[in-house]
């Protein structure tokens, strides 16, 4: 899945988009926005002696609870379920116990293939429908145990696969906490015996947005049309039919879908055509038999019936794709189209296997979870995240589009036909499919430098996170639905993808396809774990004289949390390199870790040090540091001609960061000032990255920061500014209630003074200078630069007046800005437009600008339309509360509507609505007060998930952080105007 683009959170106004999980799951905003200004990515932390902290950690967490012990997940989910032994737990409505006692199904059965008859109706928002399950019987049992969400069963029977005798069921029973169905059997089962069990059910089609549920939209003719679908990743094909709900319970499927005549109706794989007719009491119904299935998991399968209109092309390899949207909109799907067609063939290649369904079809989809999910043959979308018009969109929504399509194209290999075991390796199938994005997009659109883009939109969010003692690492133990619904996070995909990209370096490219290729030649159609592709790539290491233990280098980085600072020092020629874990808040640490958080790897990692120096700024260097915490590189470290300064982490290609000694950070500065184009963009961003880092986390002063980034007055490329940009949001947003506030704020519009007028308001140049304008404009207007209001007040009033319209790449800024800074007119003409638009991407701009109001009767009422489905769709509630709590003079009112509507937001939206809504509300939060009001929710909530955790300890740190650093930054400031 991508999500919903709402997970990294932009903070300034009009802008914020970005969420990957789609859930949602998939990143609500997979932070491709670049609209985004900021996330809270940038809080970074410090920890000083890591061996230290570590034994003191683990010392205190043997003598003392957790300081908040009521934070975290709930006992349950800690049984092992290969352990897990029948009986405890009374069945629901009964005083008999329920015959399973964990959130895993027994193993002692397994389909093999299920047959699946719907009747779908759209008029009633009902469905009829039944499903056989061929399956075999691997131990003696006396229980058939599968999943099934809130389907009322009708009728149900078993019999013998060969002989078709029946076999009676004597007894029904439901464990609805966990989602469980028992059936209890006459007699007990034989190892090997082969079973069909029949089960009939039905369900309201109701307009949620998981399962199977009903979508809508209005037509041309203002007519409400209603469309049938599913979202299931990860735990709700249970929603549609009673089945074995995990992933490596793999079978193939045979799907019918009756329904109304004049629509159509779509699944994983083609239709046999031709349509059969049924007639049943006069009405006029068609079926649809679709053809079966490759051996695939349940939250793969996709059930649609709808009235969209498609276009469609084939690939080289006579792949039919089609893109379906509804008919008012489906001249919006060519550049999804195009690209798919050429990614597909590139993937082929690029993985030397085939696609494996003869059709891909691309829906995009009015109301919709998550970003994108990527169902094998059968693609569901957000509109954003496919539908592209030219004449409107901004060169951020295509990016969008290619970016997400990409990803999904990913997972049909790498998530489809190899699949997770488990869902504690869901980060192999989203970080992968994260990484490889890029090298699709990059494909398509070379000019778009994606793999510059990578460090801003992966790496460096990643590594926010995982700064936090309450982090988690990518592969972890996870049970109940809760849990993995969480687990859609930014470690998931970006960290996931980071870590991959820095696999990529070490190994190469080419060995790294390899591995690949034989990785998913040798599961495919089956289910894998993380140590089976670093067995692949061990292996084809080998065999290429490269010779990298692939298996305990990874293991450092995916089976502990967090990640290294290596802090390298130089005494004449001889540098030495010290690792410790990189942590926002070292002081805090022991408060935010829990027993089970100690790592057996000792927070110590297999560190790839790549480097370059003055006297060969070329020739780049790579040294391992091999879980040790200190390394002398006197004799491997090449410091020919006596060079002033090293670049280490050459790229930010490593997930890492570097602190120096003053001297070389001095030089480093020195270089930037005078001829920063020694150093690479990327490189250029990971220098502020770190630097801002270091001192969000104590482990530098912030005048390394403030030094080095007075260079950007030179900088005229995205990459370096958008980091840098995030990074003074967050710092302006923390001094927000300070004295220093105001000159800090009037130092940073005068850094940005040369760039916003070399930048000017054309829409013209690069995709990145496009991006350039949009980041720099948006932070120069949210400054209150003196010509920002009259510039975007002109260009809203003349399309107001004279239905001029805005160049597409200004519009985030110029609708965002014109409704902050104009009164009741622009915000109704907003509105009125918002309603009107078929572009999704305007429809997203506009009502994330009509947050930026400064009249409290629009927040009011906006928020009030955030829960009401009929004004703004539930899938875009998220931007509005994004929208307002980047309104300076509104987010209070986010916190108090966030604490009121609580139930049902998570009612709606699922426990994965957590994260973002947490972070969305308390960014903000600077002062103990904060702290302690987001504390007393918490308890109130008596809340139990990690990303409670996380926020309280992003607010502690950043109470801390102001306290420590005021003074220091006003000094530095002080000393700036007396130069
Ligand atoms: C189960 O479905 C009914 C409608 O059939 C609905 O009212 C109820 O809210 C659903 N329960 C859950 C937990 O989804
Ligand atoms: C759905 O219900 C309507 C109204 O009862 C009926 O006319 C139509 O035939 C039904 N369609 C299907 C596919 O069941
Ligand atoms: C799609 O491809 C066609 C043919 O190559 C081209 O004419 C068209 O401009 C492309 N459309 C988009 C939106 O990229």
């Amino acid at each position: 899945m991508v999500d919903a683009e709402v997970d990294d959170i932009s903070f300034l106004s009009a802008s914020g988009e970005s969420m990957k999980h789609g859930g949602n799951y998939e990143q609500m905003g997979i932070s491709h926005t670049r609209q985004l200004v900021c996330s809270q990515r940038k809080a970074t932390c410090v920890a000083l002696a890591a061996a230290a902290v570590i034994l003191a950690v683990a010392m205190i967490s043997a003598f003392s609870r957790p300081t908040i012990e009521h934070c975290h997940i709930g006992n349950n989910s800690l049984h092992d379920a290969t352990q897990a032994k029948p009986i405890v737990g009374l069945a629901d409505g009964t005083s008999e116990p329920f015959p399973w006692r964990s959130t895993r199904l027994p193993r002692t059965i397994r389909p093999s293939q299920y047959d699946i008859h719907l009747q779908i109706n759209l008029t009633e928002f009902h469905v009829n429908a039944s499903v056989s399950i061929v399956m075999q019987v691997s131990e003696p049992t006396e229980y058939i145990i599968l999943h099934s969400n809130n389907l009322t069963i009708t009728s149900y029977y078993l019999k013998s696969h060969k002989t078709l005798r029946k076999i009676a069921i004597t007894k029904l029973l439901f464990y609805k906490r966990w989602n469980l169905v028992a059936f209890r059997l006459q007699r007990a089962l034989y190892a090997n015996e082969e079973l069909d069990l029949t089960i009939e059910y039905n369900m309201p089609l109701r307009d949620k947005l998981t399962g199977l549920y009903r979508s809508s939209y209005v037509d041309d003719d203002g007519k409400k049309r209603y469309i049938a679908t599913t979202q299931f990743e990860p735990n709700s094909a249970r929603e549609a039919f009673p089945c074995f709900d995990e992933p490596a319970f793999k079978a193939v499927f045979a799907i019918q879908i009756i329904r109304d005549k004049g629509l159509v109706s779509l699944s994983n794989k083609p239709a046999e055509p031709p349509h059969q007719f049924l007639k049943d009491e006069g009405f006029d119904w068609e079926v649809d038999v679709f053809r079966q299935t490759p051996k695939m998991s349940t939250y793969l399968v996709a059930i649609i019936v709808c009235d969209f209109k498609s276009k469609s092309d084939i690939t080289g390899n006579n792949v039919q794709v089609a893109v379906y949207a509804p008919k008012a909109k489906i001249d919006q799907v060519d550049f999804a189209l195009n690209i798919t067609i050429k990614i597909l063939d590139f993937y082929e290649d690029f993985f030397q296997i085939r696609y494996q369904l003869q059709k891909l079809d691309l829906i995009a989809i009015p109301d919709f979870k998550a970003g994108a999910m990527e169902n094998w043959g059968m693609v569901t979308y957000r509109e954003t995240a496919i539908l592209y018009n030219e004449n409107e969109s901004s060169s951020a929504a295509q990016e969008r589009v290619a970016i997400v399509v990409a990803h999904e194209l990913a997972h049909q290999w790498f998530g489809n036909l190899v699949t997770m075991d488990w869902w504690s390796d869901l980060w192999l199938n989203e970080g992968f499919a994260s990484f490889v994005e890029f090298l699709g997009t990059d494909h398509v659109k070379p000019e778009w430098n994606m793999m510059d883009q990578f460090v801003l939109t992966e790496t460096q969010v990643a590594m926010v996170t995982d700064a936090l003692a309450s982090s988690r690492p990518l592969t972890v133990e996870v049970n109940d639905a809760d849990e993995i619904d969480l687990l859609f996070d930014s470690i998931s995909y970006q960290k996931g993808a980071a870590i991959l990209n820095m696999l990529q370096g070490f190994l190469t490219l080419p060995i790294l396809k390899k591995g690949l290729t034989r990785y998913l030649t040798l599961h495919e159609f089956g289910n894998a774990k993380t140590s089976d592709l670093w067995d692949a790539l061990t292996q084809v290491s080998r065999e290429q004289q490269q010779n990298l233990d692939v298996v305990t280098i990874m293991n450092s980085w995916t089976q502990q949390m967090g990640y290294p600072v290596v802090t390298i020092s130089r005494q004449g020629n001889v540098l030495k390199a010290r690792q410790q874990r990189f942590l926002l808040n070292q002081d805090t640490v022991t408060n935010f870790t829990r027993p089970q958080d100690e790592s057996s790897y000792g927070y110590v990692w297999n560190i790839p040090i790549t480097y370059y120096t003055e006297s060969h700024p070329s020739d780049v260097q790579l040294i391992w540091m091999n879980r040790n915490t200190e390394l002398n590189f006197a004799d491997n470290f090449n410091l020919d001609g006596n060079p002033e300064w090293i670049k280490a982490n050459v790229n930010q290609t490593g997930f890492y960061r570097v602190k120096y000694d003053q001297k070389n950070w001095d030089a480093l500065i020195r270089l930037l000032k005078s001829n920063h184009h020694v150093l690479s963009p990327a490189d250029r961003s990971g220098l502020l990255d770190d630097a801002f880092s270091l001192s969000f986390g104590f482990y530098v002063a912030p005048k390394v920061a403030l030094d080095m980034s007075e260079y950007l007055s030179e900088e005229r490329d995205y990459v370096p500014w958008q980091t840098a940009l995030q990074h003074y949001y967050k710092l302006l947003v923390l001094c927000e209630e300070k004295p220093i506030y105001r000159p800090l704020k009037k130092y940073v519009l005068e850094l940005l003074s040369p760039v916003v007028t070399y930048i000017g308001w054309q829409d013209t140049g690069s995709h990145l200078d496009k991006y350039l304008r949009s980041t720099v404009m948006r932070h120069a207007c949210w400054l209150d630069h003196p010509d920002c209001k009259v510039k975007v007040l002109s260009m809203f009033r003349a399309w107001m007046v004279n239905g001029t319209k805005i160049a597409p790449n200004l519009r985030s800024v110029v609708y965002g800005n014109a409704i902050k800074y104009g009164g009741d007119e622009e915000w109704e003409f907003a509105y009125k437009q918002y309603q009107d638009t078929r572009t999704p991407s305007e429809k997203k701009e506009l009502l994330q600008a009509l947050t930026t109001t400064t009249d409290m009767w629009h927040i009011t009422q906006i928020l009030d339309y955030s829960l009401q489905p009929e004004k703004i769709r539930k899938q875009d509630m998220f931007f509005v509360l994004i929208g307002v709590a980047n309104n300076r003079l509104a987010r209070w009112h986010v916190w108090r509507f966030v604490q009121s509507s609580w139930d049902t937001i998570i009612d709606i939206y699922g426990a994965s609505s957590y994260n973002t809504l947490l972070k969305i509300t308390t960014q903000h939060f600077t002062t103990e007060f904060d702290y302690n009001e987001l504390n007393r929710f918490l308890m109130s909530r008596n809340c139990t998930l990690r990303a409670a955790r996380q926020a309280l300890e992003l607010v502690r740190h950043s109470v801390e952080w102001v306290d420590r650093n005021e003074e220091l930054i006003e000094k530095w400031l002080r000393d700036k105007s007396r130069m």
